[in-house]
């Protein structure tokens, strides 16, 4: 009896020393769940595939991604506190959604700031974007990389949407953001901030007539089939923060770090290269499916637009900083 509960007692602190000590662990890849709310078919969701593509190449049997899709384990509410709490360890919600932790950040939704993606693009390559990366590790975030999706159109379910007024006492779900709050209030329209998995049966039961989105949001979440039309305003930009919680990327491994550190740059080129070409894409297919209308817009209408929106910036540009939107409106050229 004596030597079988020695023997039990034995076992089990050699079963304790290996999972404390190593060669247990060694054998067991680090898990990476990176989560989003998109489909696999639009820039996020190619860039996610691309980056456990890439990481698993390049650290064979050190790591395991795990891709979860279309909100499937964390919707937008929830996903910033799973990463800060190690339920996920990549996220890589749009730069709407980070106002909580840093303003500045509040810069990339002021109405009619860059022309096109490559001033976004340039924008962040300045010191000054890159430095957004990192500012928010002080709340346990690490920004990892910015990633494209494109510029945004306005959609509602009514016939005519051409001019500013046409908006006028419409419910548009936003995302959780105060600028794009305030961009709608500014047009004498009701903003209502959604989470993204809640927008196609908002649009369909009427909760709200319209939304802001860019071609392959539209496309692959079907919002073209429950908008009567599409206002081709390009009138901000959809652009993504990849991100993941600090502690728990400082306190890799070094080889492990810059094995994902290299997987997050080809991931970045590839989401980042497909991003146009995806959404005209989606532009077509919305064309050619002749659900929603796609309304093209003159530069005069274009430019009413952009004078509605105008006083935007004035409101937030404490919060931002003038200097950064200097910087940004300078990557126009
Ligand atoms: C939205 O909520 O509309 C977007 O941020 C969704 C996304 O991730 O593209």
């Amino acid at each position: 009896m004596k030597l079988a509960t020695t023997h039990i007692a034995s076992a089990l602190s050699l079963a304790i020393a290996m999972m404390v000590s190593g060669p247990a662990l060694a054998d067991n890849p680090i898990v990476i769940k990176f989560s989003h709310v998109v489909s696999d078919a639009t820039p996020k969701g190619q860039g996610a595939i691309k980056f456990k593509e890439l990481a698993e190449k390049n650290l064979p049997g050190k790591v395991e991604v795990q891709i979860f899709p279309n909100s499937q384990l964390f919707g937008d509410g929830k996903e910033m506190e799973a990463v800060l709490l190690g339920d996920v360890q990549i996220i890589a919600p749009s730069l709407s959604k980070f106002d909580r932790y840093n303003k500045q950040i509040q810069l990339f939704d002021l109405p009619f700031l860059f022309d096109d993606t490559a001033a976004v693009d340039r924008f962040q390559a300045t010191a000054a974007g890159k430095g957004l990366l990192d500012s928010m590790k002080s709340k346990g975030i690490q920004g990892l990389a910015y990633w494209h999706n494109g510029m945004k159109q306005l959609s509602t379910n009514k016939d005519k949407l051409v001019r500013p007024e046409d908006v006028k006492g419409l419910k548009f779900r936003i995302q959780a953001s105060d600028v794009l709050e305030a961009q709608f209030r500014q047009l004498g329209a009701n903003p209502q901030k959604l989470a993204f998995s809640e927008v196609y049966q908002a649009l369909q039961t009427g909760v709200v007539d319209g939304a802001e989105n860019p071609w392959s949001n539209i496309y692959s979440q079907k919002f073209h089939e429950v908008q009567k039309t599409i206002a081709y305003t390009n009138h901000g930009v959809l652009d993504y923060m990849v991100v993941t919680n600090a502690k728990w990327w400082d306190g890799l491994p070094a080889d492990i770090r810059e094995g994902l550190t290299k997987a997050m740059e080809g991931a970045t080129a590839h989401a980042n290269g497909l991003a146009a070409q995806l959404n005209e894409r989606d532009h077509q297919r919305i064309a050619d499916a002749n659900r929603a209308r796609i309304q093209p817009l003159t530069k005069e209408d274009v430019a009413a637009w952009r004078t509605a929106m105008a006083p935007v910036w004035q409101k937030f540009e404490g919060a931002i900083g003038a200097d950064l939107i200097k910087t940004a409106v300078a990557a126009n050229q």
